[in-house]
């Protein structure tokens, strides 16, 4: 029967069961200001994508009452009928202006950009190579590619020989390589100015996802600007559910490209558009990260010093920049463990699970709302339970 997977499914009731399950932490309240209440207890938040604290701010939430105020709770159909707001529109305008592309499209998750673009750019005949920890919003988008009749590949994470290689081996074929800018899991860089070195030696055409470097590196405009390579990636999209404090994402393009995406993409035509509240505080977020982009952000002081005082005390960390903290351990029962141990010590951070050829690790990020003080305190409680976080401890250098 279709649904007895779904009945034999019994991997969450055992963690449960062993008091180990690390997934849908009940919130009570905003999680976007350092501290949070989850599950009853007041907990140190570092485990948000809200990076710049934006989602609490009070300019940030006006903007989104006023246009609730204005424009009412829906967008009240997809863009291309009765869904298309001013508020769009001058969002995307400031989006392609900020980022240096001609034109924006701003759609109602990232999740939709990305699978939309993807899928709807890729078909019979194309090559659509994805980086194999890619998020799978674009892994999913090439999949429908591949199902449309694009031939779909993955190459080796990081890596622009491999990529090159797989390009080498069909350089007829009309390409699109697929990457993050700043993997979200890991806070690595992708080697953005290699592999644009690589799609412009084959003709590929390159598409990254900004969702975790923006308004963090590159003042604010991501990996691609931090890597010098502004203008060099011709497809850009990015999620407004990290330093943009709220819901949708976009892809940033030609000005021909958008308009066929406008016309084509189904994500894109065949959802309500983005509610008003949400592109306000989209807007408004942007326009704060654009007041900023001179600045480095705190969220990325943070992470310097906690990366640093982690390190010192023989945790495992996997280099990274921005505000991401990977810390890994050697098997699953290790990393759950150590994330409910945190957990009950007043510390959230996010359990993942290994992918393919990557460690089980906390993900520890901070944002702008972890000041000084509350750093030391979490720094403390990593000291406090080094040992039994770590159980064969490697010597500190
Ligand atoms: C790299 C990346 N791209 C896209 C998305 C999807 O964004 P959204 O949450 O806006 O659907 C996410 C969110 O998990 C992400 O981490």
């Amino acid at each position: 029967m279709l649904l007895d997977k779904c009945r034999s499914f019994s991997a969450a009731d055992d963690a449960r069961a062993l008091g180990l399950y690390p997934y849908y932490p009940g919130s009570q309240g905003p999680s976007g200001r350092g501290q949070v209440v989850l599950d009853g207890a007041e907990v140190c938040m570092l485990g948000s994508n809200d990076y710049r604290a934006l989602s609490s701010n009070p300019q940030i939430i006006g903007a989104a009452q006023d246009a609730l105020a204005l424009y009412g709770t829906s967008a009240t159909g997809p863009r291309h009928r009765s869904g298309n707001l001013d508020l769009h529109e001058e969002l995307e305008a400031d989006l392609a202006d900020f980022f240096g592309f001609e034109a924006a499209l701003v759609f109602s998750t990232g999740y939709m950009a990305n699978f939309g673009v993807v899928s709807c750019l890729a078909g019979r005949d194309d090559m659509v190579l994805v980086d194999e920890r890619a998020h799978a919003s674009l892994v999913d988008g090439a999949r429908l590619a591949g199902a449309n009749g694009a031939r779909v590949l993955s190459y080796r994470h990081r890596s622009p020989e491999d990529l090159a290689d797989h390009l080498a081996a069909a350089p007829e074929r009309p390409s699109l390589v697929v990457t993050e800018g700043l993997f979200a899991d890991s806070g690595r860089a992708a080697p953005v100015a290699q592999i644009v070195e690589v799609c412009e030696r084959y003709g590929a055409t390159l598409l990254v996802d900004e969702s975790h470097g923006v308004g963090l590196l590159g003042r604010g405009r991501g990996v691609i600007h931090e890597s010098g390579m502004a203008g060099r990636a011709p497809l850009v999209t990015l999620s407004f559910g990290t330093s943009l404090a709220s819901q949708g994402g976009a892809v940033l393009a030609d000005a021909r490209t958008v308009d066929y995406l406008r016309h084509h993409c189904r994500p894109q035509l065949f959802a309500a558009g983005l509610s008003p509240a949400e592109t306000a505080a989209a807007h408004a977020s942007l326009r704060e990260i654009m007041r900023q982009a001179d600045r480095i952000p705190d969220a990325v002081t943070a992470a310097e010093h906690l990366r640093a005082a982690l390190e010192a005390l023989g945790f495992d960390v996997e280099p990274s920049i921005g505000p991401i903290i990977p810390v890994r351990f050697p098997d699953e029962q290790g990393m759950l463990s150590a994330q409910r141990l945190l957990l009950d010590h007043g510390i959230y951070a996010n359990a993942v699970l290994a992918a393919a050829g990557a460690g089980h690790r906390l993900r520890v990020v901070c944002t702008d709302a972890h000041t000084p003080e509350a750093l030391d305190a979490v720094i403390g409680v990593f000291g406090q339970l080094r040992e039994k976080l770590i159980p064969q401890r490697r010597q500190p250098d």
